[in-house]
C-alpha cells in the first residue's frame, strides 16, 4: 500500500497541464467517488492497528499535495488570459490618491511669497528656548504682569528653559548675529498653555517679521503691512491700526483688515464691526535693540507678528482652527487646488 501511495504520490509531482477539462479529469481520477485516494482510504479500514499511523499520515499528505495541486494549477489556468503578467488589464484602476499641501503650509509659503517680493529673508530659531530670547531680550523685565500675556510651557526652571512662545525670540536671535541693514520673517511653531478651543490651540503657527536700518518709520511699516493685507487678501482690502501694548515695540498697534467675509459691510465673522483683527506690530523699543547691542540712536525698525492659522481661518473662511490639526482628509483635500 505504501508503494502505491509513493507511485501516486510522483504522478501527482509530475502532472500538470494547460487545459481545465484535463484538470478536472485529474481531480476525478484522484479524489472522485472512485478515485484514487478513496479507494486507498477505503483500504486503510482493513489495514492492521500497528500501520495505521504511518499511513494514515501517507494518504493525508497524498491528498493535501493533490489539492494544492488543483488549486495552484486552476489559479495559473484562470490568469493565463489576463495579460503578460497575470494581471486583469480590463479591471477597473485603483484611484491612486493625490496629496496636497497642508492649508498651514500653504498659508506660511504665501506670507513668504509677499514678503520675500519686498525684500525679507527667512530666519529660523529653535522652539525650546531660554528665557533671555523668549523674555528678557524682548524688555519684559523678570517678573513683570507682561509675562503673563503668554501662559508658558516652562521645560526646566533657573535657569528657565521653555517652548517659545512667540517667534519674536528670532528676531532677538538674528539681531544678535548680524548687522543691520536686517529685513527677516521667520516662520514657525509656538506653544501656549492654554485650553484648546475653536478659537485658540496650544500649539500653532507664527510669523515674526523685523525690520533694521536707519531711518525706519512708522510710515514704513504701515505701507509694509497694506501691502501686505492686499497681496493675502485681495487688493479692495483695507487696513487699521489700532494703538496697543507690546513690551517689545514702542509705539504698539493692532492691525485690523476690512472683513474678507462681508467686505466691511457687518457679518457675525467680523461681529458686525466690519474688521477683523491679524496681527500685533510696532517699532522695536529701543531697550530691545539696546539689549542684542545695536545702536538706538542710530537704528530704528519695526516689527509685527501674525498667526499663520488666524490668518488661514480668515482667508478660507473656517470657522474652527482645531480642523486644522484633525488630519481628517475630507477637510485636507478640500485644498488641493488651493494655491
Ligand atoms: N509676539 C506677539 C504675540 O505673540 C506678536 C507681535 C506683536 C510680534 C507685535 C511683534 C510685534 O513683532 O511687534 O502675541
Amino acid at each position: 500500500m505504501l508503494d502505491n501511495i509513493k507511485s501516486l504520490q510522483a504522478e501527482v509531482e509530475k502532472f500538470s497541464t494547460t487545459s481545465l477539462q484535463e484538470l478536472d479529469e485529474f481531480r476525478i481520477r484522484m479524489l472522485g467517488k472512485k478515485g484514487a485516494v478513496t479507494l486507498l482510504f477505503g483500504d486503510f479500514k482493513l489495514v492492521p492497528p500497528e500501520q495505521k499511523k504511518d499511513l494514515g499520515q501517507a494518504i493525508n499528505v497524498l491528498k493535501n499535495t493533490i489539492q494544492d495541486k488543483i488549486k495552484t494549477l486552476l489559479s495559473e489556468l484562470k490568469h493565463k488570459d489576463e495579460g503578460p503578467s497575470g494581471l486583469d488589464l480590463s479591471a477597473p484602476g485603483e484611484p491612486v490618491l493625490l496629496g496636497s499641501r497642508h492649508p498651514v503650509s500653504l498659508i506660511r509659503n504665501q506670507i513668504i511669497d509677499i514678503f520675500k517680493r519686498l525684500g525679507f529673508n527667512v530666519s529660523k530659531g529653535p522652539e525650546i528656548e531660554d528665557d533671555w530670547h523668549v523674555f528678557s531680550a524682548l524688555n519684559f523685565p523678570p517678573e513683570h504682569p507682561a509675562r503673563d500675556m503668554q501662559d508658558t510651557f516652562f521645560i526646566e526652571q533657573d535657569p528657565d528653559i521653555l517652548l517659545r512662545t512667540h517667534t519674536s525670540s528670532v528676531q532677538v536671535r538674528v539681531m544678535e548675529n548680524e548687522k543691520p541693514p536686517i529685513r527677516t520673517i521667520s516662520p514657525g511653531r509656538v506653544f501656549r498653555n492654554e485650553a484648546i478651543s475653536a478659537r485658540s490651540h496650544c500649539i500653532f503657527h507664527q510669523v515674526e517679521g523685523l525690520y533694521i536700518d536707519r531711518n525706519v518709520s512708522f510710515a514704513d511699516l504701515k505701507q509694509t503691512l497694506l501691502f501686505f493685507a492686499k497681496e493675502m487678501y485681495g487688493q479692495d482690502t483695507k487696513i487699521r491700526l489700532r494703538p496697543s501694548y507690546f513690551p517689545f515695540t514702542e509705539p504698539s498697534a493692532e492691525m485690523d483688515v476690512s472683513c474678507t467675509l462681508c467686505n466691511g459691510k457687518g457679518c457675525n465673522v467680523c461681529k458686525y464691526t466690519g474688521w477683523l483683527e491679524i496681527l500685533g506690530c510696532g517699532m522695536v523699543d529701543p531697550n530691545v535693540l539696546e539689549s542684542v547691542g545695536i545702536d538706538s540712536q542710530e537704528f530704528t525698525g519695526f516689527a509685527f507678528g501674525m498667526g499663520i492659522e488666524r490668518i488661514g481661518l480668515l482667508k478660507y473662511g473656517i470657522k474652527d482652527i482645531r480642523l486644522l490639526f484633525e488630519n481628517d482628509m475630507r477637510f485636507l483635500e478640500q485644498f488641493q487646488n488651493a494655491l
